[in-house]
Order: C-alpha cells, then structure tokens, then sequence
C-alpha cells in the first residue's frame, strides 16, 4: 500500500486545567498540569498511524532540545515514520493550552515548524510523489503548503488540507486540493461574502465543513448532507479535528465514499474526546472494531 504523507507542525502541548481564568493583573490556582505531544501535523499523523501502523510519513521539524527527543520518541512508539522530521536551531513548537469549562483556548509560538520551507526539501519531493494523499494543516508557512500541494496536483496525488487554525489562504491553493475541511468558523473567516450552504454547493465532493457536536457537512453533488455527531461524554475536546481529518484521510485511501468516511472519522474523535490530551483518546483500530456503531462494510484493513 502506498503511504500517507503528513507535510505539518509538531507541538509540546503544554496544558493547564482550571476552573477560573484570570483577568487581567489577577492570579488564580489552577486544577493540574501537563506536557502532551501535540501540533495539528503530528497530531493528525498519529491520528492515522493509530488506525493503520508503519505507513504514516511525517515531514516537519524540531529543535535540538529535550521536547524535540520526546516528541521524536513518541513517533517512533506511535509507528509514525520521521526519517524526514529534521532538527533545526529554533526551540520545539509549543502550544500553551488552558482547558477550563469543556473547552479550550490555545496560543501558539511556533518556533521550528515556522523552518519547515519547501525550499530545503530534497529527498522529500520523492517522499510526496510516491504518497496515496498528502495531509496539510494551517501551523507551517502557507508558501510551504502552496508548493507542496501545486507539487502533488502535478504528480498525481491527492492533497486533503485542513485549513486550521484559520488564517488567510489565498483561493490557488484550494484548485490543489481534493479534500478541504475547515470548521464552521474558518469556512466563514475563508468565504466572509457567501452563506454555507452557497459555499457547500460551490464546491461538491471537495468541501468538508466539521460542526462540531452538530457533524459534518459537505455537498454530494445532488444535496447538502448532514452526518451528525456522536455525543459523547467530554474529558477534553483538544485534537477533536485532528482525530477526524486523520480517520478520514485513512477512510477515503482505503477506498470508502466521502459519507462513508465521515461517518468512520466521527466514530474516530468520538473515542478522542473522551480522553485527556489531543493524542489522547485518538483510538486503534480494533478500538474502533469495538465499538457498536462499528459498521462491518467499511472493511479497514
Ligand atoms: O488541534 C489541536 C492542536 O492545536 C494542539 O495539539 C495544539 O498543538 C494546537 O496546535
Ligand atoms: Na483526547
């Protein structure tokens, strides 16, 4: 089978737990604290290694400082291959988390993902040519992305982009793209002009919008569909969006139609969710076999 390729950040999440936020000049205690593997690229790379082992490229960057090492570690132990993850002079990406009331609010530095530039690829084109699908987020430069995916439209393979978090992207990147899966609120940031269900239409089979506890919606090319969300019991929503964009990406190279693939990356970041940590959670999958609303025809191997 060919490989997946994930061209992305990779983040130490640092993650405080609280239940009061403070305001400007005021100190609070908070609950708890913890250092967790994160960054949207490595997260959705795990995301995937875990349903289907030793087929996930990573290409990114870390320093040369103890976070680097771990994260490295725990790529090797997630069966994510990093023969093309380099070591450069900025700090390890970091993300400074604060979960308070369900939910999350996130600043990032991005320190070395900010060095992942096309411009020193070599091996690595040979790496995206040779790839089912190439997996872009929105935490390395937008160049990078752009002359990734204008690479892999030339070359023939797929490009799924998850445009978050939402920054400006100019409309030549999305001609690249197969698979385009903001949220709701980076779909209205990227099409301010038009309402969702214009933007759905405008792009059949292409656009994917996830909504959160409300599913995932996209056009046919007959009708909008809806596929609702799972409920589900909340520990942390963190990596909630990675979870999905890595099981569909697994769903649609192993030949499923894009509803039968939504539905499989729901069931995925439905388990996600119920654990601490954006990788947390992220099932196997025969943790996904287990599950109840486990359909038989999806037939992963
Ligand atoms: O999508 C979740 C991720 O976003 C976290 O792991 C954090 O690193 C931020 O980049
Ligand atoms: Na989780």
């Amino acid at each position: 089978m060919k490989k997946i390729t994930v061209v992305g950040s990779i983040s130490m999440d640092l993650v405080t737990t609280t239940n009061r936020v403070p305001n400007s000049g005021e100190t609070v205690f908070g609950e708890q604290f913890a250092m967790v593997p994160g960054g949207k690229g490595a997260n959705q790379a795990v995301a995937m290694a875990r349903l289907v082992p030793d087929l996930i490229e990573m290409i990114g960057a870390v320093g040369a400082d103890s976070f680097g090492e771990e994260i490295r570690k725990n790529f090797t132990h997630n069966h994510v291959l990093i023969e093309h993850v380099g070591t450069v002079p900025q700090t390890t990406g970091i993300a400074q988390i604060t979960l308070f009331d369900e939910d999350n609010r996130i600043i990032i530095i991005p320190g070395a993902n900010d060095a992942v530039s096309s411009e020193r690829f070599d091996s690595e084109w040979d790496v995206i040519a040779d790839s089912a699908l190439v997996v872009l987020q929105n935490e390395i430069p937008h160049q990078t992305n752009l002359a990734v995916a204008q690479y892999a439209k030339e070359n023939g393979v797929k490009v799924l982009y998850n445009p978050a978090p939402a920054r400006p992207t100019d409309m030549e990147m999305i001609e690249y793209v197969d698979y385009f899966t903001p949220n709701e609120h980076e779909c209205s940031e990227l099409f301010p002009d038009a309402t969702l269900e214009e933007t759905l239409t405008k792009y059949p089979n292409k656009l994917l919008v996830t909504l959160g506890v409300k599913g995932v919606t996209f056009h046919d090319g007959k009708a909008i569909q809806l596929i609702p969300a799972i409920k589900a019991k909340v520990a942390d929503t963190t990596g909630a969006g990675d979870t999905w964009n890595g099981a569909f990406a697994i769903g649609i190279t192993q030949g499923l139609s894009i509803k039968e693939a939504t539905k499989f990356a729901i069931l995925a970041s439905h388990l996600s969710v119920q654990k601490f940590g954006a990788q947390g959670g992220m099932p196997t999958l025969s943790e996904m076999k287990g599950h109840e609303k486990y359909e038989k025809t999806w037939n992963i191997k």
